[in-house]
């Protein structure tokens, strides 16, 4: 079976994880910072806060941004439902934005609507979360400019695009959120990381990661309580605003450390598959179509294809079935969020085409680092049988 995507675990990898495990920290331990510093340095971020979970990242940069009830951020609805759940997690509401039917994406002209809509219901938007869905970059310059001139906010959901450096580099946004999710571009089980240029935010979010706990003798303000003869108490800390448990564990940050050192490599892999799936998927157009990628740097995350199913005389469910019965995994990325019941019952129907569109027709098939070349043909010609034509 060939699935849409998994991790390259190798031997340095196991090796890496075993010694983690046969030192004293099982969770937090010198890893964490050295994850942080590694990850870092391959995302071009000024600042790497590790957690837990890419909807952890994406939660603590909502906290980041102080949202709270009241507050509303703009989310494309086409995307995992992270992006819009971080921003319900803080009590905020999500407005749903549609996206370019052919890329998914949020676009500057989507943007717009979506802030003028919201203004509409009176909706306070302090925030939008940008998707860099399949690895493709929105046009960040332009949403900026537009989230500017708004008083908005940017939290880059940058969970399919590790490796291009202007996000984690955060050119445009005050935080981007990684996932580290077994498929991702580097795998660690369970991770996330979040990448900002503010130094003071980094610090709240390591607090909020870890329950809100304040160790530091200088920022408590019990003094009272904490200090004894002018020293801070051993076993004293506080919490002065409320926070999870998003820690990421030392043996995971060992396995994120030793995938750190193979991503370059990985996404080299991931785009020649990519251009070869190009290159042999081009003749089954119109019917199949490969998700245009654009110019920039790209993450590579997904091969994401558009079919036209009604065109074929079938159903995305039958050509599924028919795809696995051959061995060849493939998943849809996503079913639009809006059209979840919790938020239908929240915010009721919308209409946005745009999203409807591209979820109608979108597929993603097999794309990770460990794929041969013979994989990718079988792939193609498979898909070809299904079209109606010899690859
Ligand atoms: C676009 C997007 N956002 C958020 C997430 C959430 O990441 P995680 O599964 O690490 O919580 C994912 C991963 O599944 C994702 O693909």
């Amino acid at each position: 079976m060939l699935p849409y995507g998994r991790q390259t675990i190798e031997d340095d990898d196991l090796a890496a994880v075993a010694a983690a495990l046969r030192s004293d920290f099982l969770t937090t331990g010198p890893l964490v910072e050295e994850f942080e510093k590694q990850f870092a340095v391959a995302s071009g971020a000024q600042h790497a806060v590790a957690c837990n979970s890419g909807t952890a990242a994406l939660h603590l940069a909502a906290m980041g941004l102080r949202l709270g009830a009241g507050d509303t951020a703009i989310v494309p609805s086409v995307t995992f439902l992270s992006s819009a759940n971080a921003i319900r997690m803080t009590g905020a509401e999500v407005f749903f934005a549609d996206v370019d039917p052919d890329s998914g994406l949020l676009t500057d002209a989507a943007f717009e609507e979506a802030l003028a809509l919201a203004g509409k219901y009176r909706r306070e938007v302090k925030a939008a979360v940008p998707v860099h869905l399949n690895g493709r970059i929105c046009d960040m310059r332009s949403l900026a400019r537009a989230a500017a001139a708004n008083n908005v906010s940017l939290i880059e959901d940058a969970c399919h695009a590790l490796g291009v450096t202007s996000v984690g580099a955060n050119e445009f946004s005050a935080f981007a959120c990684f996932s580290t999710h077994p498929v991702k571009a580097i795998a660690t089980g369970e991770g996330g990381v979040v990448t900002t240029k503010d130094e003071a935010a980094a610090s709240r979010m390591r607090k909020l990661r870890s329950h809100g706990m304040i160790h530091d003798a200088s920022e408590l303000v019990q003094r009272g309580e904490a200090f004894e003869n002018g020293e801070k108490k051993p076993w004293y800390y506080e919490m002065q605003e409320i926070g999870w448990n998003y820690r990421m564990p030392d043996v995971l940050c060992a396995l994120g450390i030793s995938q750190l050192k193979k991503l370059e490599r990985f996404i080299k892999r991931r785009e020649e598959i990519a251009r070869l799936y190009d290159r042999l998927l081009a003749p089954l157009a119109p019917a199949l179509k490969s998700v245009p990628r654009g110019n920039d740097p790209h993450g590579l995350h997904l091969y994401a294809v558009l079919i036209d199913f009604e065109k074929l005389g079938t159903t995305r469910a039958k050509f599924m079935n028919a795809l696995r019965a051959e061995n060849v995994g493939s998943q849809v990325h996503y079913l639009p969020v809006h059209r979840q019941p919790y938020y239908r019952d929240r915010y009721g129907e919308r209409e946005l085409p745009g999203a409807d569109a591209y979820y109608a027709r979108c597929l993603s098939i097999p794309l990770y680092p460990a794929m041969q070349d013979e994989d990718v043909e079988y792939v193609a010609k498979t898909l070809g049988k299904l079209c109606g034509k010899a690859i």
